[in-house]
């Protein structure tokens, strides 16, 4: 009797798998579990056992039973999901047209200015944003107790090294594996501690620098004059106003002319017609000095260029919270 039960078990594990309907599987459940399926005949037969075979068989039998229950209730549950796949899938219909994603704004607009560049013949590098003090201060000519690296402005991660706060260290690593001629732009991130309506704590920027015999002002001029012209339009206005930075000198900044009101005044130029989008210099004789570099022979200019700002321009964004709020309304815009 044992063996019998075995060998049902055994039968049933085989067929199950070969079932491929609710009718084959409805033959399969009379055969077995049905009033004079195999299981309910053997537990019919139980009566003729022993008094001490009974307990130990009987169990078996019951086990066996649930077994192919079981068994029964997962092929069922398979077909009948099976049977609903079936009824969806309609191969006349459309397809569903997958999201497809896009560059975001500052990345569109940062390729476009490093083509730019990169057609004039500069080659571009990248490098850390955490950052040594000494190449986000001290190498560009920094003094010790220069406002700039205030606790204010700086993201400090340990005593020495910062996350850098410009691109601007990027030109003295350049500087320091290579000899002139140099032209490079070193497109990132940089971060700084301020955060209201116009400030973002990381905000993007890129770093332009070119070094070799007898560059001049009037080559720097020409190069950021036609960066203006490809950038926003050869009929673009643009001004250079005399600036300060520790690591130039002269040091000048470049305005636009308002993109927003052509230069009438409004209130995104705060009436004065012109919006600023860069500051460079020609490099100051103090940075050659930390990267060994002759300033009787050399001479080079740099220019940093925020991304934001030259993208809100573009685009006429007038929120720089925009950027970063992952709203699907703005960026499917671009
Ligand atoms: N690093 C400056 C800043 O973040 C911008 C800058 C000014 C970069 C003059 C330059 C430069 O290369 O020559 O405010």
């Amino acid at each position: 009797m044992k063996e019998q039960l075995i060998k049902i078990k055994e039968q049933a594990t085989g067929e199950i798998s070969s079932i491929r309907s609710l009718d084959e599987l409805e033959n399969f459940r009379i055969q077995y579990l049905g009033k004079k399926g195999h299981v309910t005949s053997a537990l019919k037969k139980l009566g003729e056992l022993s008094l001490e075979e009974r307990p130990a068989i009987g169990q078996l039998a019951n086990s066996v039973k649930a077994e192919i229950s079981a068994l029964l209730e997962e092929a069922r549950a398979k077909l009948i999901s099976g049977d609903i796949k079936k009824e969806y899938i309609d191969v006349t219909l459309q397809g569903r047209e997958p999201v497809r994603g896009h560059l975001h704004p500052i990345d569109i607009v940062n390729r476009e200015i490093c083509d730019i560049f990169v057609k004039m013949g500069y080659r571009i590098v990248q490098g850390p944003n955490v950052e040594l003090d000494y190449y986000n201060f001290e190498a560009l000519n920094f003094p010790k107790d220069h406002p700039a690296r205030d606790m204010q402005d700086t993201f400090y991660v340990s005593e020495g090294v910062v996350l850098r706060t410009h691109t601007s260290p990027m030109q003295v690593r350049v500087m320091e594996k290579q000899q002139p001629p140099v032209s490079i732009i070193a497109p990132g991130k940089v971060y700084r501690s301020d955060s209201d309506v116009s400030h973002t704590p990381m905000f993007h920027q890129v770093e332009g620098l070119l070094v070799d015999k007898g560059v001049t002002f009037g080559d720097l001029k020409g190069t950021l004059t036609s960066f203006v012209h490809q950038m926003f339009g050869t009929g673009t206005a643009l001004r250079f106003r005399p600036s300060f930075f520790p690591f130039t000198e002269p040091s000048a900044e470049v305005d636009i002319q308002c993109v927003i009101c052509k230069g009438r005044g409004c209130r995104t130029c705060g009436n004065s017609g012109w919006l600023e989008i860069l500051g460079s210099g020609m490099v100051d004789p103090a940075v050659y000095g930390f990267v060994n570099y002759d300033p009787e022979v050399y001479s080079g200019f740099a220019f940093g260029l925020g991304i934001e700002r030259i993208t809100m321009l573009k685009y006429g964004i007038d929120d720089i919270q925009l950027y970063f709020r992952n709203d699907m309304r703005f960026l499917r815009q671009f």
